[in-house]
Protein backbone atom coordinates (compact mmCIF):
# COMPACT_ATOMS: atom_id res chain seq x y z
CA UNK A 1 0.00 0.00 0.00
CA UNK A 2 2.59 2.72 1.11
CA UNK A 3 4.54 1.27 -2.44
CA UNK A 4 1.87 2.73 -4.89
CA UNK A 5 1.15 5.78 -2.65
CA UNK A 6 5.31 6.47 -2.95
CA UNK A 7 4.39 5.78 -6.92
CA UNK A 8 1.45 7.98 -6.88
CA UNK A 9 3.20 11.07 -5.29
CA UNK A 10 6.34 10.23 -7.54
CA UNK A 11 4.05 10.04 -10.66
CA UNK A 12 1.95 13.53 -9.52
CA UNK A 13 5.17 15.53 -9.08
CA UNK A 14 6.64 14.07 -12.81
CA UNK A 15 2.93 15.47 -14.04
CA UNK A 16 3.25 18.39 -12.03
CA UNK A 17 7.12 19.08 -13.16
CA UNK A 18 5.93 18.29 -16.96
CA UNK A 19 3.34 21.11 -16.88
CA UNK A 20 5.77 23.84 -15.36
CA UNK A 21 8.35 23.00 -18.27
CA UNK A 22 5.20 23.44 -20.69
CA UNK A 23 3.94 26.40 -19.07
CA UNK A 24 7.30 28.00 -19.10
CA UNK A 25 8.08 27.31 -22.66
CA UNK A 26 4.59 28.26 -23.89
CA UNK A 27 5.24 32.06 -21.90
CA UNK A 28 8.79 32.28 -23.81
CA UNK A 29 7.14 32.23 -27.14
CA UNK A 30 3.40 33.57 -26.34
CA UNK A 31 1.55 36.41 -24.97
CA UNK A 32 0.12 36.84 -20.85
CA UNK A 33 -2.69 37.32 -22.66
CA UNK A 34 -2.55 34.95 -25.07
CA UNK A 35 -2.22 32.14 -22.50
CA UNK A 36 -5.27 33.63 -20.90
CA UNK A 37 -7.51 33.59 -23.78
CA UNK A 38 -5.98 30.04 -24.90
CA UNK A 39 -6.44 28.60 -21.15
CA UNK A 40 -9.56 30.09 -20.17
CA UNK A 41 -12.12 30.60 -23.35
CA UNK A 42 -15.49 32.18 -22.28
CA UNK A 43 -16.74 31.90 -25.96
CA UNK A 44 -16.13 28.14 -26.81
CA UNK A 45 -18.58 26.30 -27.12
CA UNK A 46 -21.57 24.73 -29.83
CA UNK A 47 -25.04 26.62 -30.64
CA UNK A 48 -28.13 24.84 -31.39
CA UNK A 49 -29.96 26.36 -34.10
CA UNK A 50 -27.77 29.30 -34.80
CA UNK A 51 -28.74 32.10 -37.50
CA UNK A 52 -26.10 31.85 -38.91
CA UNK A 53 -22.84 29.11 -39.14
CA UNK A 54 -19.92 29.25 -40.56
CA UNK A 55 -16.77 26.42 -40.94
CA UNK A 56 -13.57 26.33 -42.20
CA UNK A 57 -9.88 24.32 -42.22
CA UNK A 58 -7.12 25.81 -42.23
CA UNK A 59 -3.78 24.74 -44.49
CA UNK A 60 -2.75 23.34 -41.53
CA UNK A 61 -5.70 21.19 -41.09
CA UNK A 62 -6.92 22.64 -38.30
CA UNK A 63 -10.51 23.46 -37.94
CA UNK A 64 -12.81 26.16 -36.51
CA UNK A 65 -16.43 26.57 -36.64
CA UNK A 66 -18.36 29.67 -35.56
CA UNK A 67 -22.20 29.71 -34.57
CA UNK A 68 -23.98 33.50 -35.08
CA UNK A 69 -27.16 34.66 -32.81
CA UNK A 70 -28.49 37.59 -34.38
CA UNK A 71 -31.19 40.11 -34.01
CA UNK A 72 -31.71 41.45 -37.71
CA UNK A 73 -28.20 42.43 -38.49
CA UNK A 74 -26.84 42.78 -34.81
CA UNK A 75 -24.63 40.17 -33.41
CA UNK A 76 -26.52 39.16 -30.14
CA UNK A 77 -24.40 36.48 -29.19
CA UNK A 78 -21.47 34.56 -30.91
CA UNK A 79 -20.14 30.82 -29.91
CA UNK A 80 -17.15 29.21 -31.83
CA UNK A 81 -15.15 25.41 -32.11
CA UNK A 82 -11.96 24.37 -32.89
CA UNK A 83 -9.81 21.34 -33.08
CA UNK A 84 -6.76 23.70 -33.62
CA UNK A 85 -3.32 24.82 -31.40
CA UNK A 86 -3.93 27.03 -28.57
CA UNK A 87 -3.04 30.00 -30.88
CA UNK A 88 -6.72 29.24 -32.45
CA UNK A 89 -8.00 29.15 -29.49
CA UNK A 90 -7.27 32.17 -28.08
CA UNK A 91 -8.04 34.21 -31.66
CA UNK A 92 -11.50 32.55 -31.98
CA UNK A 93 -12.10 33.36 -28.61
CA UNK A 94 -10.48 37.75 -28.79
CA UNK A 95 -12.59 37.89 -32.22
CA UNK A 96 -15.71 35.82 -30.79
CA UNK A 97 -15.83 38.55 -27.86
CA UNK A 98 -14.95 41.56 -30.27
CA UNK A 99 -17.73 40.85 -32.56
CA UNK A 100 -20.76 40.67 -30.14
CA UNK A 101 -22.70 43.19 -30.44
CA UNK A 102 -21.87 44.68 -33.27
CA UNK A 103 -23.47 44.86 -36.84
CA UNK A 104 -22.55 42.13 -39.09
CA UNK A 105 -21.08 45.26 -41.46
CA UNK A 106 -18.95 46.23 -38.64
CA UNK A 107 -17.79 42.63 -37.83
CA UNK A 108 -16.81 42.23 -41.28
CA UNK A 109 -14.65 45.06 -41.23
CA UNK A 110 -12.18 43.09 -38.57
CA UNK A 111 -8.59 42.45 -39.72
CA UNK A 112 -6.93 39.53 -38.23
CA UNK A 113 -4.19 41.90 -37.42
CA UNK A 114 -6.51 43.57 -34.76
CA UNK A 115 -6.77 40.36 -32.85
CA UNK A 116 -3.32 40.20 -32.60
CA UNK A 117 -2.78 43.72 -31.00
CA UNK A 118 -5.66 42.08 -28.75
CA UNK A 119 -3.01 39.36 -28.04
CA UNK A 120 -0.22 41.63 -27.32
CA UNK A 121 1.30 39.92 -30.09
CA UNK A 122 0.92 35.83 -32.16
CA UNK A 123 4.42 34.52 -33.50
CA UNK A 124 4.86 35.12 -37.08
CA UNK A 125 3.76 31.67 -38.05
CA UNK A 126 0.61 31.42 -36.46
CA UNK A 127 -0.91 34.52 -37.74
CA UNK A 128 -2.72 32.12 -40.25
CA UNK A 129 -4.65 31.62 -36.83
CA UNK A 130 -5.81 34.61 -36.60
CA UNK A 131 -6.88 34.97 -40.74
CA UNK A 132 -8.93 31.51 -40.22
CA UNK A 133 -11.03 32.79 -37.39
CA UNK A 134 -11.80 36.34 -39.10
CA UNK A 135 -12.46 34.21 -42.47
CA UNK A 136 -14.52 31.58 -40.65
CA UNK A 137 -16.52 34.27 -38.73
CA UNK A 138 -16.98 35.65 -42.42
CA UNK A 139 -18.18 32.55 -43.77
CA UNK A 140 -21.06 32.16 -41.21
CA UNK A 141 -21.90 35.84 -42.50
CA UNK A 142 -22.17 35.57 -46.38
CA UNK A 143 -23.53 32.24 -46.05
CA UNK A 144 -26.39 34.06 -43.77
CA UNK A 145 -26.46 37.05 -46.68
CA UNK A 146 -26.62 34.91 -48.94
CA UNK A 147 -29.64 32.50 -47.41
CA UNK A 148 -31.02 35.88 -46.94
CA UNK A 149 -31.29 37.01 -50.50
CA UNK A 150 -32.53 33.35 -51.31
CA UNK A 151 -35.16 33.64 -49.00
CA UNK A 152 -36.24 37.26 -50.61
CA UNK A 153 -36.35 35.96 -53.94
FE1 LIG B 1 -3.56 25.73 -37.58
FE2 LIG B 1 -3.36 27.51 -35.63
S1 LIG B 1 -1.83 26.10 -36.33
S2 LIG B 1 -4.94 27.30 -37.08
Amino acid sequence: MADSRKATDEFDRFVEGLQQEVDRQARAIYSARLIEEASYPDHVGRMKAPDAYGRSMGWCGDMIEFYLRLDGERIEEVRFMTDGCGPTLACGNVLARMIEGLTLDQAGDILPEQIVDALDGLPEEHFHCAELAVSTFQNAMFSWRFKQQAEGD
